[in-house]
């Protein structure tokens, strides 16, 4: 008989690596107390070893033998059965809705909004495909009300149950095949044979795997919020990734009222759509034109300040126009700092690196700090050269000339790389204001790819072959060519 004992491992929060005790840094990605405790019932590791045969004779076949093996050609897909969850932006990060049987994470710090994104969906959802099961463990039932009496919502065909025991969840779906289940949030929900408290490593894995086998059998959509910390790493998706189908993460802007919800992963469709919301006193609405409502008033100035650069990028399916902000100083530590909030922080090494190497602008000695306004996460490469630039802006004390966008990859020598779709980037921008787009050079085919005062040329060019070169156009310059205007800084005159 196997032991029913349980063993514990630690799992580190950020990369998902498993240690037989505990240590203060996690030796493979670096990350410091990380490392959360997990348990586990040990016959769940011994069951899935060789020796698990009926009986000890050879003859006897391994129960394992009784799962029958399909051939691929055979197996039923079917993602186009989707609910809607009534919520244009929230269905187009989901690629057209929830597919049946599919688990969704919706994270997010405290506060952002998803258990008011969670009872909106809630309520579209009963109104039209029957019946949504919303569990909250997390706040009582007259909470919940009061927030559905704000939001307008009747209530109907929603049903309620407070409750944090996972199987008394399961005993429910089984009985009211509900159309969709809600859990708010996964953090709450508890196994009773499972050590640990609600919100540890070993409940929420535990938790969110038997919720997701039901999923799957049911072919019940299942929604779990999910909380995160500002550095994402309690129980977040990192925990559950694996696990679940599709993870969205629904951010704010701070103070502002602005969420963006992005995909993280997402089985069944991009991850790259993105959906914009405003938070209000309706709780959220959607934003049909994000690109005016990410520009601040700010970003259209026709004296706009150093330090501030407009991207012209494709997330998804959409164009979106992002104010990038960056901000250079003398270095405070014994070590330049580089914080990059909205953009990948390897991403924006690279680009510090190359107009250091590249363009000569003297940024070792300078932390370096990127941010991109309204809360949006730019995943695409072209947002390297509006980052690029900002940076660059900051450093030199000089503005971007007014009314210019800008989209393009950033090679390591220092070239731009053509960027997919220029022309809808452009008309985008056109259309927000702005009266050029600084794009790649692009061959054949394109015409008056780089419109805008500031640049070298007098006729219409076919768009930027290098970084030093779309520098030189954006940042005006003294007549001499090499001075900056306002700026101590020399650039280097070959560049
Ligand atoms: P909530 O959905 O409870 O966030 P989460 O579940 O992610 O913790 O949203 C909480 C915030 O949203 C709270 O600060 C109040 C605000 N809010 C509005 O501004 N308008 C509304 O209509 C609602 C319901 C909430
Ligand atoms: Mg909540």
């Amino acid at each position: 008989m196997p032991r029913t004992d349980t063993k514990t491992n630690y799992v580190c929060s950020e990369c998902d690596t498993r240690f037989p005790r505990w240590e203060g840094r996690c030796s493979r990605c670096g990350a410091w107390n990380a490392l959360n405790e997990f348990s586990e019932p040990r016959n769940k590791a011994a069951a899935s070893g060789s020796g698990a045969m009926i009986g000890d004779g050879r003859e006897q076949l391994h129960p394992y033998s009784m799962i029958e093996p399909i051939e691929l050609s055979q197996v039923q897909v079917d993602t186009s059965k989707r609910l809607s969850t009534g919520i244009k932006e929230f269905d187009r990060v989901l690629g057209g809705g929830a597919v049946v049987g599919s688990v969704l994470l919706l994270s997010g710090e405290p506060g952002v909004g998803k258990s008011t994104l969670l009872l909106q969906a809630a309520a579209s959802v009963a109104a039209r495909d029957g019946t949504v099961l919303y569990i909250s463990g997390e706040e009582s039932a007259d909470q919940v009300r009061m927030r559905a009496g704000r939001l307008g919502i009747s209530g109907d065909r929603i049903l309620l149950l407070n409750t944090d025991d996972v199987d008394a969840i399961m005993a429910r779906i089984d009985i009211l095949k509900p159309g969709l289940v809600l859990v708010d949030s996964i953090q709450t929900v508890i196994a009773p044979d499972i050590p640990g408290s609600a919100g540890s490593v070993s409940q929420v894995r535990e938790c969110a795997r038997r919720l997701t086998v039901r999923a799957k059998s049911s072919g019940i959509p299942l929604i779990l919020a999910g909380h995160v910390t500002k550095d994402g790493s309690i129980a977040g998706p990192r925990v559950l990734e694996h696990t679940v189908d599709v993870v969205l993460q629904l951010s704010g802007d701070g103070s502002g009222s602005l969420r963006t919800l992005h995909g993280i992963k997402n089985r069944y469709g991009h991850t790259n759509e993105v959906g914009v919301f405003e938070m209000g006193s309706k709780g959220l609405t959607e934003v049909t034109d994000p690109s005016k409502s990410l520009l601040t008033d700010h970003s259209l100035r026709p004296d706009p300040a150093p330090g501030s650069a407009i991207a012209a990028v494709i997330e998804g399916t959409r164009p979106l126009i992002v104010e990038v902000q960056a901000l250079t100083a003398p270095v405070g530590g014994q070590t330049a700092r580089r914080v990059a909030t909205g953009i990948d922080l390897a991403r924006l090494n690279q680009v510090v690196a190359v107009l250091a190497r590249r363009v000569g602008l003297p940024l070792a000695s300078q932390d370096v700090i990127v941010s991109v306004t309204g809360g949006m996460r730019l995943t695409e490469p072209a947002a390297d050269l509006p980052v690029a630039l900002a940076i660059a802006s900051s450093l030199l004390d000089v503005a971007v000339n007014p009314g210019l966008a800008a989209a393009g990859e950033i090679g390591l020598s220092g070239e731009l790389r053509p960027v997919p779709q220029a022309d809808r980037r452009r008309s985008e921008a056109e259309r927000l204001g702005f009266h050029g787009c600084l794009l790649p050079l692009i061959s054949e085919g394109h015409s008056k790819s780089i419109s805008g005062n500031g640049a070298s040329g007098t006729e219409a060019r076919i768009g930027l072959a290098t970084l030093a070169e779309a520098v030189r156009a954006a940042l005006p310059r003294d007549r001499d060519g090499v001075h900056y205007a306002g700026s101590r800084v020399t650039v280097e005159p070959g560049v």
